[in-house]
């Protein structure tokens, strides 16, 4: 199968950064189908070499294991072409589609790596250039809008213009090899299905944890936040994914359909329960790693005064037969005290404890960063002495031990799905919007909210309202149990 694989955005940061590095990878374990060609669109001027040594440059940033050696770039860069075209000049699109004839691959992958308020005016052009036809796809990189109404206006152009079935929504986190385990541990196995309900269940806890700030990016993070910049998108998708009903097939659609429903079931907030549920916070000055860091308002290009949160915590309840009841936290930040992504099934304690000592309720955390792996955390009998004493244990599945030759990155997986056509992990407009239209109240709360986020150290867990809020229903969060 031939394809085309186009990059908007060509010379941006997150082509160099993600899609060009997950590409490489693609090419080095032999993933990538043969016969593609990659093709970088930028506004300025530049011939195919001169892009291939620029490219090669920032392949030096890098992490070394996942470099290309000289040899193996030369390979690479066979593939890689580059053309200027200023994005609102109609020719500019005839001359891509002229490129895309000559040869007339089976697949064209279009993929918009620039700022999103581009993406009206791209597809537009591309529909007004006839580059809509069924073997072609359009990738949509986040931020997809800004609230609802932004994201409700890009849909209804990509939908005037494309099939939905030929739009490509990029949430990375559903490229991230734990979360395709988590399908595979709940629909693959039959083991915990009958326990992944309120009656064992007492609470579910999604950590989207990260220890770096926002860096260079101070003036993209200060107009988006936490809420918009990782629930909306990231930390939503995961709960759906673990509180969706099993899918009748493995069928994008019927996928889809499931997250819907759990999307619609979240409890709608109201200015009351934001006050009440939804703890937002800002980080100062503090340590990280032993190292001095800066506060957010310090940072590059954040302006002075500002309300951003770089920090939310959230409690919400999925309400239908399975779920109602069981609260689900949601929590992200920059600048805690470690790069820590995870999930938390936190199981109901024995109804009758008969051992002394300890007793610690099973939980089963699934692991995305640093590592990806699942722990079940099990009470195991200490010793051979008279005392019946039990201890915490846990069973570790490391999955890079388990699978050392397959491992595949997030985005490595995601382009080889939108060029394979798979559309399993992306997300669907309706789920999108529905997204949006969750969180809006909370931004609307905050809008009218002059008290602002509330203060936490750089290298903490968050302000202490965000313990508070799991304390109040007599939990913890994992790091506190
Ligand atoms: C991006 C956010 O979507 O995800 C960033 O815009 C964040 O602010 C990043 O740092 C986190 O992704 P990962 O894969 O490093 O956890």
């Amino acid at each position: 199968m031939s394809f085309d694989l186009v990059f908007f955005g060509g010379t941006g940061d997150l082509t160099w950064r993600k899609l060009m590095p997950a590409l490489f990878q693609a090419f080095r374990h032999g993933k990538l189908p043969p016969g593609g060609r990659i093709l970088a669109v930028a506004r300025d001027e530049r011939s195919d070499d001169d892009y291939r040594a620029w490219l090669k440059a920032h392949f030096q940033n890098v992490e070394s294991p996942k470099r290309p050696t000289d040899e193996e770039f030369a390979r690479f860069a066979e593939l890689i072409f580059y053309r200027r075209m200023d994005l609102s000049q109609p020719e500019h699109y005839a001359h891509l589609k002229a490129w895309l004839d000559e040869r007339a691959a089976d697949t064209v992958v279009l993929y918009l790596a620039t700022s999103p308020h581009l993406f009206p005016v791209i597809c537009e052009q591309l529909g007004a250039a006839g580059l809509n036809a069924p073997h072609i796809r359009v990738v949509l990189e986040k931020p997809l809008g800004h609230d609802l109404k932004s994201a409700q206006e890009i849909n209804r152009v990509v939908r005037s213009v494309f099939n939905e079935n030929q739009a490509f929504r990029i949430d990375h986190y559903l490229g991230k090899p734990s979360v395709q385990n988590l399908s595979a541990l709940r629909f693959g196995n039959a083991l915990f299905e009958p326990l992944w309900r309120r009656e064992s269940i007492a609470n579910i806890q999604i950590t989207l944890a990260e220890s770096i700030g926002v860096g260079t990016r101070g003036d993209f993070y200060d107009r988006t936040g936490a809420l918009r910049d990782m629930i909306q998108n990231h930390a939503l998708q995961l709960l759906t994914m673990i509180a969706m009903e099993p899918p009748a097939t493995n069928d994008a659609d019927a996928i889809r359909d499931e997250k819907l429903k759990v999307l619609r079931s979240l409890k709608p907030f109201t200015p009351e329960s934001v006050a009440r549920d939804v703890v937002r916070g800002q980080y100062r000055a503090g340590s990280v790693d032993g190292q001095a860091v800066p506060g957010y308002l310090d940072e590059l290009k954040v302006p002075a005064g500002s309300h951003c949160e770089t920090f939310v915590a959230l409690r919400t309840e999925v309400q239908n037969w399975r779920w109602a009841g069981v609260p689900f936290y949601l929590r992200t930040g920059k600048r805690l005290a470690a790069r820590d992504a995870q999930i938390v099934v936190n199981f109901r304690p024995v109804p009758h404890p008969i051992f002394p000592g300890v007793s610690q309720p099973n939980k089963l955390v699934i692991k995305l960063q640093p590592e990806d792996g699942l722990e079940l955390h099990l009470l195991a009998a200490k010793g051979t002495g008279q005392q019946e004493a039990l201890a915490p244990v846990f069973l570790d599945l490391d999955f890079d031990k388990a699978f050392p030759t397959e491992r595949v990155g997030a985005y490595e997986r995601l382009l080889l799905d939108a060029i394979a056509g798979r559309l399993n992990l992306f997300v669907r407009s309706d789920e999108q919007e529905q997204a949006w239209r969750w969180v809006e109240p909370i931004l609307d709360a905050w809008a009218r909210d002059g008290t602002g986020p509330r203060p936490y150290a750089a290298g903490s867990w968050g302000p202490a309202a965000a313990s508070a809020l799991v304390a109040r229903d007599n939990f913890a969060w994992a790091e506190e149990q």
